[in-house]
């Protein structure tokens, strides 16, 4: 196996990994999210929350390691760190900001104090928490959408915005 065929490698298991992470992110944000806040029974909405947003952080917490050393590895094997000095680049900053907010969220903050947080929040308000929660899943989707576009278009060098 050369090291073409291994940085190959490393950007098939990249995209794969974008694809099952930020699309679960987007059916999340556009269709469990949405169909939970028209469920009448906030006890029975919030079940159902956390059984299906918890399995899917599982698969999140995997698929965001895949992403992040297969991602990390084709910067190094292309010796590509000056990037993020060049604005042209901005999707390199997106793809790595991206990244670390759901990094942090999934192996830091959600299992601190996130999770406990949210329960007792929705306990008081749900309307109001399935709403917040709402929000912040659209801005993440909606960064993770423009940093797939600018890393596709960026890669074959058309950098959008630049
Ligand atoms: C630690 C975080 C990440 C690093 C270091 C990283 C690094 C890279 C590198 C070096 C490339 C290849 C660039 C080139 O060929 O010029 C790439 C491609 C790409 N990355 Fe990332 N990435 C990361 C996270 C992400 C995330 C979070 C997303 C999605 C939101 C993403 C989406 C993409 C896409 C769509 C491509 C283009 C693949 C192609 O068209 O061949 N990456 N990434």
């Amino acid at each position: 196996m050369t090291g073409n065929d291994i940085f190959v490698i490393a950007r098939a298991l990249h995209v794969l990994g974008v694809v099952v992470w930020i699309g679960g992110v987007a059916f999340v944000t556009t269709v469990l999210i949405p169909a939970l806040r028209r469920m009448p029974d906030a006890d029975k909405r919030m079940e159902l929350f956390e059984k299906l947003e918890g399995r899917f952080s599982l698969q999140a917490k995997f698929v965001t390691l895949i992403t992040g050393a297969s991602g990390f590895y084709m910067v190094y094997a292309m010796g590509a760190w000056e990037r993020f000095t060049k604005p042209q680049f901005w999707w390199m900053h997106a793809m790595v900001l991206v990244w670390a907010a759901f990094t942090l969220v999934l192996f830091v903050l959600e299992p601190l104090f996130l999770h406990r947080w949210f329960r007792d929040r929705a306990g008081k308000d749900p309307e109001g928490t399935f709403r917040l929660v709402q929000i912040m899943h659209v801005v993440l989707l909606s960064i993770s959408l423009v940093a797939v576009a600018g890393a596709v278009a960026g890669v074959r060098g058309v950098y959008i915005f630049a």
